[in-house]
């Protein structure tokens, strides 16, 4: 079902559309280096003959031995990024954990994010932590470790503290998402560098918003100023929290409803970033606290809730249990940012590249081109210049024949001559 198999449920993501993208363009890639390669040594074994390859075409062919790689390690290192904002204690850390499936990041009270905590996948299946200005690897075992290292290190908050955690212990991870937690926007005064430093490359962004509240000018101001840099960004809202709806039943869908049209007024009128018909898949109402306890526990192989015993079938009873209704939008969400990440990284991160692959192909192609036109040329000029120097020998052999001929008679008259001399001279 939806509900006890979310990890192995991911293995037929929307997540794989970059993945083999990513797998694709890369041999592409591999291919056009082979390419310019042996295009490359090719135009080298000409060089001597000058005629043929001139030396711009060389030096062009041979630049693109470096372009070529360059893109490579680019692709290489290329991932999917989502970054989450919000007004402090909305929960940011506790919805990356919940969708982690584990407490990784510290939450909760003594644990504010100070500053940018990015979270991806460690090849190494090793947990540690690098923070900005060494390369050292801190190792970190638990999130009380993570959570002790965060504090001694006195980060600032516009500093970057890489996590890597094994990619087997979360598909996400696995899959090449990478994740950036970022410190209360309400508490910053550097929204600007924030945005630059940490949002050019994001692909998709989470508001996480508090649904006890309405939204705060200081979450709008801050996604109105990061869609005057990124055109279209791809928004999130959470609304967080929304167990607490669950005390007030009675105006539970009227708060809803509320908060609803508001955040889809915000997206669609005042940030212009989506339709209206958009915009409803992108506002969810969920707890996170929840699904990270539901997550907890089904990686103990317990029922999702185990507390509420009065329900024997998760959906039957479902809407009238605030929790399932809750924990099933959570995945809901999960499925429609797997989606939207996706598909914005393979537009954003390779279509670009792509393009720049075909250009170097034709450019190859063009100089390849050019040296073969030459070639023919320089090989009809050969064969002319040899024809004309045949037909001169053998003008000059004929002369020869001639000249010989000429002079075996000149010679025979005169032997004739001699001969006839001396006949006359003896017989007088
Ligand atoms: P800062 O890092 O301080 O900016 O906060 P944050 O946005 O990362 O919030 P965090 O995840 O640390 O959560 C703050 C507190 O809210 C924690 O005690 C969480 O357990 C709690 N919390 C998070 N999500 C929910 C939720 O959906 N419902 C309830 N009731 N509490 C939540
Ligand atoms: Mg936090």
């Amino acid at each position: 079902g939806p509900m006890g198999d979310g990890q192995s449920l991911h293995d037929s993501s929307s997540l794989q559309i970059f993945i083999k993208a990513k797998k694709k363009i890369n041999d592409i890639f591999v291919e056009i280096e082979d390419y310019v390669l042996d295009s490359v040594t090719y135009v080298q074994s000409l060089q001597r003959e000058r005629s043929i390859v001139n030396s711009d075409d060389a030096a062009k062919v041979e630049s693109y031995i470096a372009k070529a790689k360059g893109i490579r390690d680019v692709l290489t290192r290329n991932h999917m990024k989502v970054a989450f904002f919000g007004r402090t204690s909305n929960g940011k850390s506790t919805v990356i954990n919940a969708m982690l499936h584990d407490k990784i990041l510290p939450s909760g009270i003594g644990h504010t994010t100070h500053c940018f905590l990015q979270v991806e996948g460690s090849e190494s299946g090793e947990s540690y932590l690098v923070t900005e200005d060494s390369t050292e690897k801190q190792n970190v075992k638990s999130i009380g470790q993570l959570a002790h290292a965060l504090c001694k290190e006195k980060l600032g908050e516009n500093q970057l503290v890489h996590i890597y955690w094994p990619k087997d212990k979360c598909v996400l991870l696995r899959d090449d998402v990478v994740f950036v937690d970022s410190p209360g926007i309400d508490v910053s005064p550097n929204l600007d560098e924030w945005i630059d430093r940490y949002c050019q490359d994001a692909d998709v962004f989470v508001l996480v918003a508090n649904a006890e509240s309405t939204l705060m000018l200081t979450e709008k101001n801050f996604f109105h100023k990061v869609s005057t840099r990124l055109s279209k960004p791809n928004i999130f809202i959470l609304n967080n929290r929304w167990d607490a709806s669950a005390t007030e039943p009675e105006f539970l869908d009227q708060v809803r409803a509320q908060h609803m049209e508001r955040a889809v007024d915000f997206l669609v009128k005042e940030l212009k970033v989506c339709t209206q018909k958009e915009a409803h898949e992108r506002i969810f109402f969920v707890s996170a606290r929840e699904a990270l306890q539901a997550r907890l526990q089904e990686q103990k192989g317990l029922p999702a809730h185990s507390e509420n015993k009065t329900i024997t079938h998760p959906y039957s009873g479902g809407l009238a249990d605030g929790f399932h209704n809750r924990y099933f939008e959570f995945q809901d969400f999960e499925r429609k940012f797997e989606d939207c990440i996706s598909k914005s990284a393979v537009r954003t991160k390779f279509q670009q590249h792509s393009q720049q692959g075909k250009l170097i192909v034709a450019d190859v192609r063009t100089v390849m081109d050019r040296t073969y036109d030459r070639a023919q040329q320089l090989r009809t000029e050969k064969a002319e210049s040899k024809k004309e120097l045949h037909e001169k020998l053998n003008f000059t052999e004929q002369q020869l024949l001639l000249l010989t001929q000429e002079m075996k008679d000149k010679i025979r008259q005169m032997v004739e001559d001699v001969e006839q001399k001396v006949s006359k001279a003896l017989s007088e």
